[in-house]
């Protein structure tokens, strides 16, 4: 097979973790990088062995011999990066959230149908093989009817009033926050896992700082904690720190979703519960490795990430034998592979990854949950 030239536009935090993924897929080179300077960008370049780097991103869209770009920039670029990306005839990998409105989403699918290219969403958190062996025992009858379906996201990065991202300003980020960065990712799960509808929300949302300490000066990561107090000025947030939001499917669940970004404690923790007529299921991503699984008659189970125990969607996304944890960064290189292998298939075959529609639903949904929590009401999607 093949092999296809990746490259990769914004090197922070989750772009760094796409070539790393990407590397242990086999199936792509990552040839070229691109961030806001040159300087930037060398450094990166060099830390990270990547053989070509600019300044500048539209050079790289200009080079002709990549077939994919990855977008890992903060999400008011997603729009416009992925449009030229799509225009230079590249197919797309794009962050979430696809863009900053249903508009522009729209857009997307529509340009990226309309051009031929290959496109994707990182929802990577549809591809921990425990999710996938849910979705497929649900498919399989063995949950019965879903009835519920509840759960959180949970993190803490956010705890302090001083702690300060580019997510905390909507110009950047978006209308949401909590719900669109981390809340966004639970929604895909579970509609992929249950293949229900969210069709009607009702949100209650909570800022908690509403001013929160923004360093005046470049900080670099994990380096705030040396600023004292001179350092900071205060600014005005718009968007959620918290938000619960009731959820009514298609057919009989109900559900209900918790996102806090200062949860303290909580590092990432992402927790689903589905209940079904049969049985339930639980996963929680902080023990990525493990589902529960609960009877009323019988014993409950817990079973472990072992490929020999798993049905058979799940067997293909796992990489190592039972006991040989798989977390976070695995689930980058299963999508990965399942995308890049269609590729090189001739893009022939079922699309088992998010495409770009994926994204468009998603950024729907957290539309109208922004609109039910500033109605405080029930709203239908
Ligand atoms: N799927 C996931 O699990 C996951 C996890 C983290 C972040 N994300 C998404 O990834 C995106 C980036 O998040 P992050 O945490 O890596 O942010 P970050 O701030 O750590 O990194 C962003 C990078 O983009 C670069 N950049 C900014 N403007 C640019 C431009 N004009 N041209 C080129 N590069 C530019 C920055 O210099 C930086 O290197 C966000 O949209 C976020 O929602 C997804």
């Amino acid at each position: 097979m093949n092999r296809l030239k990746t490259g990769i536009i914004g090197t922070g935090f989750i772009g760094p973790a796409h070539i790393e993924a990407l590397r242990r897929t086999g199936l792509t080179e990552v040839t070229a990088l691109a961030d806001v300077s040159e300087e930037a960008a060398k450094a990166k370049a060099e830390e990270l062995s990547i053989p070509e780097y600019y300044g500048d991103y539209k050079k790289l869209l200009l080079n002709p011999d990549i077939d994919i770009v990855h977008i890992c920039t903060p999400n008011h670029l997603h729009f416009k990066m992925s449009k030229e990306a799509l225009e230079a005839g590249k197919h797309v990998v794009c962050e979430k959230p696809l863009a900053m409105n249903t508009a522009e989403a729209c857009e997307l699918v529509r340009l990226a149908e309309e051009k031929g290219l290959v496109n994707a969403v990182h929802f990577n958190l549809r591809f921990y093989p425990v999710v996938h062996h849910v979705r497929a025992m649900i498919e399989n009858g063995e949950l019965g009817e879903i009835f519920a379906v509840n759960g959180s996201y949970q993190q803490d990065w956010l705890f302090y009033q001083t702690d300060y991202n580019w997510r905390l300003e909507p110009e950047y980020s978006g209308d949401s926050r909590a719900v669109a960065d981390i809340g966004s990712h639970w929604l895909d799960s579970v509609e992929f896992m249950t293949g229900l509808k969210v069709e009607r929300v009702c949100a209650d949302f909570a800022t908690f700082y509403p001013v929160r300490k923004k360093p005046l000066k470049q900080v670099d990561t994990y380096s705030g904690k040396t600023l004292t107090s001179e350092d900071y000025g205060d600014i005005e947030i718009g968007t959620e720190d918290y938000a619960t939001v009731l959820l009514q499917f298609n057919g009989k669940a109900h559900g209900s979703l918790t996102v806090n970004q200062v949860a303290a404690g909580r590092k990432n923790r992402c927790y689903y519960e589905i209940y079904g007529s049969r049985r339930s299921a639980v996963i929680d991503t902080e023990h990525p490795n493990e589902v529960w699984i609960g009877r009323r008659d019988g014993n409950n189970e817990l079973l472990l990430k072992d490929p020999s125990l798993l049905l058979e969607p799940a067997r293909a996304i796992t990489s190592f034998p039972g006991g040989h944890n798989e977390g976070f960064p695995d689930t980058s290189k299963q999508l990965f592979k399942k995308l890049y292998i269609y590729i090189l298939n001739g893009c022939k075959g079922e699309i088992e990854f998010p495409a770009f529609a994926a994204g468009a639903r998603e950024i729907k949904l957290c539309e109208v949950i922004v609109d039910s929590a500033k109605s405080k009401g029930w709203k239908q999607v």
